[in-house]
């Protein structure tokens, strides 16, 4: 494998809008992101993963993209932009941005030209498409709920939208389009951006024939991801992104690639893959419900371990993935998968532990770093996100009361992750001096940066010893996983190797105490990291619970 500069980074996902406002509008700001660069540095990071700055009208939270080359007024202005980018520089990071181009906002000019004139050129930007017998031209539910197809007003034409009713999807098809999205992408490598997080890319090749799928809800529609799933042809066009952009900086590129064939693993992360990496969301897929998330299943220990082992195995073949447990669109990893007892800062670390010593590009979410968990909502109308608010009425459809239409968003909530940065125990948790744009969770006492950073013994730099551990040692950036005790009800633990060197990393994911053999290898060997005070690693132990060790030999 050819060795690539991104191999042995860390990256930190910054989500702006919750991470620190600096001027009292309650919306955090680039100027926000500036002032914490050292503590993002102290933390050990490399990469900084900027969730959408572009100006937006957020319907979907800067998802929606209104101008390419601008950015949102309520983040700031492209000098602070350059600037962050230059005191990123300085300290040796580097900053990639989200690239939304499945989609962009109804409020682009393009879309906008291309409703006052449904036959011209703009509209080929755009999928226009003919209804049938009244209908839409097809029968595809969006991400966000309803028909994928929206009436293009004064005509009897639909446009395609696979999210919400705002974000038109762009048609990949038209070459015109396709060239001024790789300029744009340009543009922004020109400027000294070192990649792209790439939203939703599995959505751009489209079925032009938009066939219906049999009905699998109520509503008679049918996942819009049924169409996605069963069209061919998407590499051509990640290639020709590829290679008009990308590959000609030798930029990192991550894509949000859900519903990938195991067998095309190789084209989109191998040697010459499509992109740097693909998250692995593998773990986080376990919870999808058949209907949504009022039937999301309960994770099991076993299951999700199993998850994460496959996935392992099988990437490991080809390339890397992108390990979180964690981001914008996903509850906080603590209280997903780990159980109640374990919500604590010895379960926190050892959540940690299993995750950034995996092989693979370890990506931390805002706040993670410090063990931020979800929010309490207590109405519906205290979430602010447009999936939220989908899946609430979805479960009350389904026949749900409001308590339990809740309790399935309050489980698994986007806003979970969006409440504001928790950076001190003070009311706002240091986040605002205003009024916050989304709830902040009062649990910030407890749980915030100011006291972790005083406290060697936090969360916090237990994270910065292992980003540290991931640096000094190569073996965890190249060494092959090999799981252990893959039957044991309690225990998670991996084996990584590279040559002769030989890393052990063991958790105990229970609330009893679990026995281990140390295996004869790492007698005498070196003890790395541990979230408790053991000393002595010899023959039969036993753990505590949510105990976690790392051996080295
Ligand atoms: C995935 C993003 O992560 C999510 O936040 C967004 O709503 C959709 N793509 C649509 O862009």
């Amino acid at each position: 494998m050819t060795e690539k500069w991104w191999h042995d980074k860390i990256a930190y996902q910054i989500y702006p809008k919750s991470f620190l406002d600096s001027n009292g509008d309650g919306i955090g700001d680039l100027r926000g992101i500036i002032s914490k660069l050292d503590y993002i540095k102290a933390l050990g990071i490399d990469i900084i993963w900027l969730s959408p700055i572009y100006k937006s009208p957020f319907v979907d939270q800067g998802y929606d993209i209104s101008d390419y080359y601008a950015i949102a007024e309520e983040f700031g202005t492209m000098e602070e932009f350059d600037e962050l980018l230059a005191e990123a520089k300085k300290r040796n990071m580097h900053i990639i941005m989200d690239l939304v181009i499945n989609h962009c906002s109804d409020q682009h000019e393009w879309f906008r030209k291309a409703l006052a004139d449904p036959d011209g050129e703009y509209a080929d930007y755009f999928y226009f498409r003919e209804g049938k017998n009244g209908n839409p031209p097809s029968n595809y539910r969006s991400y966000f709920g309803g028909s994928c197809w929206e009436p293009v007003p004064g005509t009897d034409k639909y446009y395609l939208h696979m999210f919400a009713k705002e974000q038109p999807d762009l048609n990949w098809e038209n070459p015109i389009l396709r060239q001024k999205l790789f300029d744009m992408v340009n543009w922004w490598l020109e400027k000294g951006l070192a990649g792209f997080r790439i939203d939703a890319i599995m959505n751009i090749k489209k079925d032009l024939d938009f066939p219906d799928f049999g009905p699998d809800g109520p509503d008679g529609l049918s996942g819009c991801w049924r169409m996605i799933e069963s069209v061919d042809g998407i590499g051509e066009l990640l290639d020709d992104l590829k290679k008009n952009t990308f590959e000609k900086y030798e930029a990192f590129t991550v894509a949000e690639a859900f519903n990938l064939n195991k067998s095309e693993l190789n084209k989109f992360i191998g040697e010459n893959g499509y992109f740097s990496t693909i998250f692995d969301f593998s773990a986080q897929c376990l919870s999808d419900g058949k209907h949504g998330w009022y039937d999301s299943p309960d994770i099991t220990f076993k299951k999700w371990r199993e998850t994460i082992i496959n996935s392992q195995l099988d990437v490991q073949k080809v390339g890397f993935e992108a390990n979180i447990i964690e981001n914008h669109d996903e509850p906080r990893g603590v209280s997903r998968f780990l159980p109640e007892y374990a919500r604590n800062a010895d379960g926190t670390k050892m959540l940690g532990t299993i995750s950034v010593l995996l092989r693979g590009i370890p990506f931390i979410y805002q706040g993670q770093e410090i063990g931020m968990q979800n929010a309490i909502w207590k109405s519906v109308d205290e979430f602010n996100d447009i999936n939220t608010i989908d899946q609430y009425y979805i479960a009350r459809k389904a026949g749900l009361n409001n308590k339990d239409a809740l309790a399935a968003c309050c489980k698994m909530s986007r806003d979970n992750a969006r409440t504001p940065m928790q950076w001190d125990g003070s009311e706002k948790a240091g986040f605002t001096d205003g009024e916050p744009w989304i709830k902040i969770n009062p649990n910030c006492k407890e749980i915030n940066a100011a006291s972790q950073l005083d406290d060697l013994d936090s969360i916090f730099h237990y994270y910065q010893k292992l980003i540290a551990l991931r640096k000094e040692k190569d073996i965890i950036v190249y060494g092959e996983f090999e799981p252990l005790c893959r039957e044991d009800d309690q225990i998670f633990a991996y084996m990584r190797k590279l040559d002769e060197e030989r890393l052990l990393t063991v958790c105990n994911f229970s609330e009893q105490s679990a026995e281990f053999e140390v295996p004869a290898e790492f007698e005498g060997s070196q003890c790395l990291i541990t979230n408790l005070d053991r000393k002595v690693f010899k023959g039969k132990i036993v753990l505590k619970p949510y105990e976690a060790f790392v051996l080295y030999k």
